[in-house]
């Protein structure tokens, strides 16, 4: 049941009614007036309210009280929500959900495996577009975002009914290609290889880097690289080579290039498997690179792009402004040009009708103008979204990095969440008398906790903003944290062991008999769990699991007011019952959402 949408329902009909009566003028097709009702902060307004008065007032040019008289005078409040009151101040119409209808709701939502929440009527075909790390380099906190931004969308929006296919953009051919192939052919160590070679490509890497890069002062504290650099003055131009040669199809880089790519793609496997990503395609940059000539021969013949001081682009913001390149003067293609040509080989074989890409907000530039390129090349119909997020900073306020100033490595700080994790966790097991948890027990708490606690803490952030990354504020057992929803989901769920009750015939018993609500805290906690489908549905609105992390805090908030004033086992007869049936709903919405957002939930802590 989606009592947003019923309301747009019964509005949508009193609008049409009093527009054919005469009261309001003839808009009432207009679909964002029936959008205009939200959920009320404060009870004494009604559960929701309307404001779509005022604006219909002003295009009448009549006072809003008198048109939202009309309005309600057609309202039909059907069969969920009692007979609203007259308007409230300049014109709102509040309305209550009935007593019966929300018993009703929380007992068929219990008993249903989508916890009430109806599929979208239009499902769309969605590509989410997300972590595509630069491979061969460490993956770092950068990556935290995007990975876990759009791990949970993809798993939202498939739930919500979509068609979603997920790919992994590697960037797998790029400069640091060059870096390594370089270190590899000067300075590698065979034994270390083959002993670990992830290690030693990422030794290579930093450094090549570090020496081809780096300014004098801070080689002074390397004296490898400071080495390195002195004996190779032209350094940046040889690794610059590499990468040319690589792209031009020399043998010996395009083989070796070839035998690092499974040692980079275990390095990132192993941070997926941890995390609990998985994705339906891994189709990095490498995989359009015998497109891509073709790519820029086509947007030539459209006259969509043209040639400019020796380079081809595509003069996305006008002859005045920088056109976005596809190829340069010494035939190289960019970055553009390989976003260009995954848009044209998405819409072949995957036919989109959106694409997400979960990328940092630095690169809002180059999608804006990969967007109008595309949209001038006649992929016009796909809707193609920047979702785009800010940057990990550390505690004081700069992007986060390590104290000898590298960024962090992301490894390390998943190993050290869970181990702060685990702290808390044997601290609380050593407070408790009784019986102990076995250690294994206690270290895979320790890992949902941990890892938990650094995905929700990313997603609880509103995206577009920057962060500041704090274990110690994320692994608080109190505020809006993973490890206080993870408890609060084993706390109603310990409910049912300590009652020994068993949830699946206290289902069946639901979808039977009627439940009731007679306290306040039920009513209000009731109500929560009736918005599920409407928090999912602001989650897609701007994909922002903020949302969905903001609503199952407030169910956790409305769960703990109503445990702590009311007996559940205690209860008797239909209030058990009743009481029984929102914490079954609370701990099944708790939990879902919370897997929603990729984060496992321990059956107790
Ligand atoms: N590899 C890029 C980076 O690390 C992100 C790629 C995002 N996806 C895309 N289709 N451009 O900056």
């Amino acid at each position: 049941m989606h009592l947003r949408h019923e309301l747009r329902r019964i509005f949508s009909a009193a609008l049409s009614a009093a527009a054919a009566a005469g009261d309001i003028p003839d808009d009432s097709d207009d679909l964002s007036l029936t959008e205009m009702v939200r959920a009320t902060t404060d009870a004494k307004f009604g559960d929701y309210t309307a404001t779509v008065a005022m604006p219909l007032a002003k295009r009448a040019g009549k006072p809003p009280r008198q048109v939202a008289e009309a309005i309600i005078a057609k309202l039909e409040p059907g069969e969920w929500f009692d007979a609203p009151q007259a308007p409230v101040g300049p014109g709102f119409i509040n309305l209550t959900v009935k007593n019966e209808a929300l018993g009703r709701i929380v007992a068929e939502a219990a008993a249903d495996p989508r916890l009430g929440v109806p599929p979208v009527e239009t499902p769309s075909r969605i590509v989410i577009d997300y972590s595509s790390p630069n491979v061969a380099k460490p993956m770092h906190v950068g990556h935290i975002r995007s990975t876990v931004i759009g791990d949970a969308l993809a798993r939202i929006l498939a739930f919500r009914g979509h068609e979603v296919t997920t790919d992994n953009h590697l960037g797998d051919w790029g400069t640091q290609f060059g870096m390594i192939l370089w270190g590899w052919k000067h300075c590698r160590n065979d034994t270390a290889y083959a002993d670990n070679p992830t290690a030693e490509l990422g030794r290579l890497y930093r450094l090549v880097r570090k020496a081809a890069d780096a300014k004098p002062e801070e080689l002074a504290n390397d004296p490898e690289a400071a080495e390195l650099a002195a004996a190779h003055p032209t350094l940046a131009r040889d690794v610059l080579q590499e990468t040319a040669r690589l792209h031009e199809g020399d043998e010996e880089n395009r083989t070796l290039w070839a035998s690092f790519m499974p040692v980079c793609q275990a390095e990132i496997d192993r941070v997926y498997t941890r995390l609990h990503v998985h994705f339906d395609h891994t189709l990095g940059e490498s995989f359009y690179q015998p497109f891509l000539g073709e790519v820029v021969e086509e947007l030539l013949a459209k006259e969509i792009a043209r040639e400019s001081r020796g380079a081809i682009g595509i003069f996305t913001d006008g002859e005045e402004k920088p056109p976005l390149l596809i190829r340069k003067a010494d035939g190289a293609f960019l970055y553009a040009t390989t976003d260009l040509a995954t848009i044209r080989w998405r819409m072949q074989h995957w036919k989109p009708d959106r694409v997400l890409y979960v990328v940092d907000h630095r690169q809002s530039q180059h999608f804006r103008q990969v967007f109008a390129a595309a949209e001038a090349w006649g992929y016009g119909d796909v809707d193609l979204v920047h979702v785009a997020f800010g940057t990990v900073l550390g505690e004081d306020g700069r992007p986060f990095k390590t104290r000898a100033g590298d960024t962090v490595g992301l490894e390390a700080l998943l190993d050290e969440g869970v181990a702060r994790a685990l702290e808390v966790v044997a601290t609380s097991q050593a407070a408790r008398a009784g019986d102990a948890m076995p250690v294994e027990e206690q270290q895979a708490i320790a890992e949902a906790v941990g890892i938990g606690a650094i995905k929700y803490a990313d997603l609880s952030q509103n995206r577009a903003t920057d962060y500041v990354f704090s274990f110690d504020k994320m692994l608080e057992l109190k505020g809006n944290t993973a490890a206080y929803m993870q408890y609060a989901v084993a706390r109603v769920e310990g409910i049912f062991t300590k009652g020994g009750i068993d949830r699946e015939p206290l289902r069946e018993q639901l979808k039977q008999g009627e439940i009731s609500f007679s306290d306040p805290r039920e009513r209000a906690l009731a109500l929560q769990l009736a918005r599920f489908p409407e928090a999912l549905d602001e989650v897609e609105a701007d994909y922002r699991p903020s949302s969905l992390t903001a609503y199952l805090y407030e169910v956790a908030g409305a769960y703990s007011t109503f445990y702590d004033a009311l007996p559940v086992l205690k209860a008797e007869g239909h209030e058990r019952t009743a009481r029984l049936a929102l914490c079954d709903l609370t701990g099944q919405v708790l939990r879902h959402g919370l897997e929603l957002l990729g984060i496992t939930v321990p059956t107790r802590m």
